[in-house]
C-alpha cells in the first residue's frame, strides 16, 4: 500500500495535491485534510524531483513544516525545478521560510519559540483567504521567522509576533503561511486549505474512499501468493476489523483472525469481540488466553517505552507459536493507522519519535512475518468511513479507539492486579455514564487511568489512604491533536462518586485538562 497511492483509483490518474515532507509532525495531516476535501493527496519525501512530480496529475504542492532552520547546514531543501512547473505552491511554517529564503527574503532566529495560539490579522481576502474573517485564532509552532519580505511577494496576513504571517506572489501562485492551517486549533484552517485547493489550484474534488476499497482488495490479492496464509491481529476495534474484512474479501478463508487476550482489555471485551466478528463476518477467529504470560513479563516494569516493547514482542511470540501450531502463516496483518506510524518513528524518518505504538515502534526487529497494513496511510475517521461502506456494524465503527497495549499504558508505574482492576472498573463507569448522558458518540475517547499516587479519604468512620483515579475524556478528529472535553460538572460528579463508591480502594478522582499537544492522549 505504501507508496502505491497512484494506483488507488483505476483508470486516469487522480488530480492530486502533493505534500513535500520536510519533517513536520503534522505533514501527513495536511494530505489527509485534502483527501477529506475530495482531493487525493499524499506525503512524499522532500527529495522528490520535478520529473517524478510531472508523472502525476499534480494540481498543487505543499511545502510542509519541519524542525530545521533554513540556514542550518544540511537543512532539507527541494528540487528547484519544481518552481518552474507552474503549479501553485503553499509553504507552511518551514515551507514558508524556504520560499522566503529562495526569493531573497530574510529569515532569522527569534530566540523565543512562538508556540500555541496567536491572533491572525488578515489583510487580503482574495484567493487564499476568501470568506475568512478579518481576525482568526491560528496555531503557531516556530522558532524562526521571516524578517524581510522576499521580492515580488506581498503580505496578506500578520500576527503580533510575525509581520509576515502569510505572504503571496500572485503571479507565480506562490503562497506561504507561518501558522498551521491543518490543525484544528486554527480557526477556519480547513477553509484556508479548501481555498488553496479550489480557488488557487482549481481542483474538482471528486476523490472518495470507495475507490480505495476496490484498489486495496486488488493490491492485497496481488501481494499474497496463491497458497499463503495470513494472520490478522484482531483487537475488536474498527481498525483491525476493517483490515480483516478487506483481507477476507481478497483471500477468503486463507485469513485467520487471532485475538490475544493479554489481560489488559476493557471489561467484557473478549466475549464481545468474538461474538460480533464471527457472527457478522463469518470469519475464522481464534482466541488465545495469554493473560498470565503478558502480566508476568510486565512485573516490575515501570518505564512506558519498556512496557510497550514487551507487549509488542510478546504479541509477536504468540503469533509465531500459533503459526507453528496451525500454519504456517507467512503474513501478519495489523490495523496500523498513520498516527501510530508518525508517533512511533516519524513517517519519513525526519519527524521525531513521540512514543512507540506497540504495533510499529514496539515490534521486535525480526518478526518472522511479512507485514500487511492496508490502512497505514489513513486516519481513524477515514477508516470509519470505509468500515461503514463495508457494512461493519455501528457497534464496532463507533467504538472508541483502544490502544493495543491496553490498560498497560493507562496504568502509570508497575502494572499490578489491583491497578488493572481499578483501571478497568473505573473506565467502565466512565463509559457507562457518558453513554447515559448521550455523549459517548460525541467524544473521541474516554477512560480512567491510575498510578501510584494516593490520597486520604474517609469511608464510614475510617480514614483510608487510597488510590487517585484520573479521568481523561477528549475530543478529536484524528488523534493527532485533541482537546479535553468540557463535560458538565454534574456528569463529572456522578462519575466521581460512582468510582469512589464502587471501585474498592479509590479515594480521589481527578480530571485531565490538558490538550494534545503538549499532552498525548494516553498517559504512557
Ligand atoms: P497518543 O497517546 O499517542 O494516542 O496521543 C493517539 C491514539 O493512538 C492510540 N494509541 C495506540 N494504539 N497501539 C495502538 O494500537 C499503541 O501502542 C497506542 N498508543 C496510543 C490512543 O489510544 C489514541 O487513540
Amino acid at each position: 500500500m505504501n507508496g502505491t497511492n497512484g494506483d488507488r483509483v483505476s483508470g486516469s490518474k487522480p488530480e492530486e495535491i502533493v505534500v513535500l515532507d520536510f519533517g513536520a509532525q503534522y505533514g501527513h495531516l495536511i494530505s489527509r485534510r485534502f483527501r477529506t476535501l475530495g482531493v487525493f493527496s499524499e506525503l512524499v519525501p522532500n527529495t522528490i524531483t520535478s520529473e517524478d512530480l510531472l508523472k502525476k496529475n499534480v494540481k498543487g504542492i505543499i511545502f510542509s513544516g519541519g524542525p530545521s532552520s533554513v540556514y542550518a547546514s544540511g537543512a532539507p531543501s527541494f528540487d528547484h525545478a519544481i518552481l518552474e512547473m507552474g503549479v501553485p505552491i503553499l509553504g507552511i511554517c518551514y515551507g514558508l521560510q524556504l520560499l522566503a529564503k529562495e526569493f531573497g527574503g530574510q529569515v532569522s532566529r527569534t530566540g523565543t519559540r512562538e508556540y500555541g495560539k496567536a491572533t491572525l490579522h488578515i489583510t487580503d481576502h482574495k484567493d487564499l483567504f476568501v470568506k475568512i474573517p478579518d481576525k482568526i485564532t491560528s496555531w503557531m509552532s516556530h522558532g524562526d521567522k521571516v524578517e524581510k519580505l522576499p521580492s515580488e511577494f506581498e503580505t496578506i496576513a500578520s500576527s503580533d509576533s510575525s509581520a509576515y504571517a502569510a505572504i503571496r506572489n500572485k503571479e507565480k501562485r506562490l503562497y506561504g503561511v507561518q501558522f498551521h492551517p491543518e490543525v484544528t486549533h486554527t480557526d477556519s484552517g480547513m477553509k484556508i486549505l479548501e481555498n488553496f485547493a479550489f480557488e488557487i489550484c482549481k481542483c474538482k474534488g471528486v476523490w472518495q474512499m470507495g475507490p480505495f476499497i476496490e484498489t486495496s482488495i486488488e493490491t492485497i490479492k496481488k501481494r499474497i501468493g496463491g497458497e499463503e496464509q495470513v494472520f490478522c491481529a484482531l483487537s475488536g476495534g474498527v481498525d483491525s476489523s476493517t483490515t480483516a474484512l478487506l483481507i477476507h474479501k481478497a483471500i477468503g478463508d486463507r485469513l485467520t483472525c487471532i485475538f490475544v487476550d493479554h489481560g489488559l482489555l476493557r471489561e467484557g471485551e473478549n466475549e464481545w469481540v468474538v461474538k460480533i466478528l464471527k457472527e457478522s463476518f463469518d470469519m475464522k477467529v481464534i482466541v488465545v488466553d495469554a493473560r498470565d504470560r503478558f502480566l508476568d513479563k510486565l512485573k516490575g516494569v515501570i518505564d512506558p517505552e519498556h512496557k510497550r516493547k514487551i507487549i509488542g514482542e510478546e504479541f509477536i511470540k504468540v503469533f509465531a507459536e500459533k503459526s507453528d501450531e496451525m500454519g504456517p502463516f507467512s503474513w501478519l496483518a495489523q490495523g496500523t493507522l498513520y498516527p501510530d506510524v508518525v508517533e512511533s518513528a516519524g513517517a519519513s524518518g525526519t519527524s521525531s519519535k513521540i512514543k512507540s505504538h506497540h504495533n510499529v515502534g514496539g515490534l521486535p526487529s525480526e518478526i518472522g512475518f511479512k507485514l500487511l497494513e492496508p490502512l497505514r496511510d489513513l486516519y481513524k475517521d477515514e477508516v470509519r468511513e470505509i468500515a461503514s461502506l463495508l457494512g461493519i456494524p455501528d457497534e464496532i465503527t463507533k467504538r472508541h479507539p483502544f490502544p493495543g497495549p491496553g490498560l498497560a499504558v493507562r496504568i502509570i508505574g508497575e502494572v499490578t492486579d489491583e491497578k488493572v482492576s481499578i483501571c478497568r472498573k473505573a473506565s467502565e463507569i466512565v463509559d457507562q455514564e457518558l453513554k447515559k448522558a448521550d455523549l459517548y458518540d460525541h467524544v473521541w475517547q474516554s477512560f480512567a487511568t491510575v498510578g501510584d499516587d494516593r490520597a486520604t479519604g474517609v469511608q464510614g468512620d475510617e480514614g483510608i489512604y487510597g488510590h487517585i483515579v484520573t479521568i481523561r475524556v477528549i475530543e478529536s478528529d484524528d488523534a493527532m491533536t485533541a482537546n479535553w472535553s468540557k463535560l458538565p460538572y454534574d456528569l463529572l460528579e456522578r462519575i466521581s462518586s460512582r468510582i469512589t463508591n464502587e471501585v474498592p480502594d479509590v479515594t480521589w478522582v481527578t480530571y485531565v485538562v490538558s490538550n494534545k499537544p503538549p499532552a498525548t492522549i494516553e498517559p504512557q
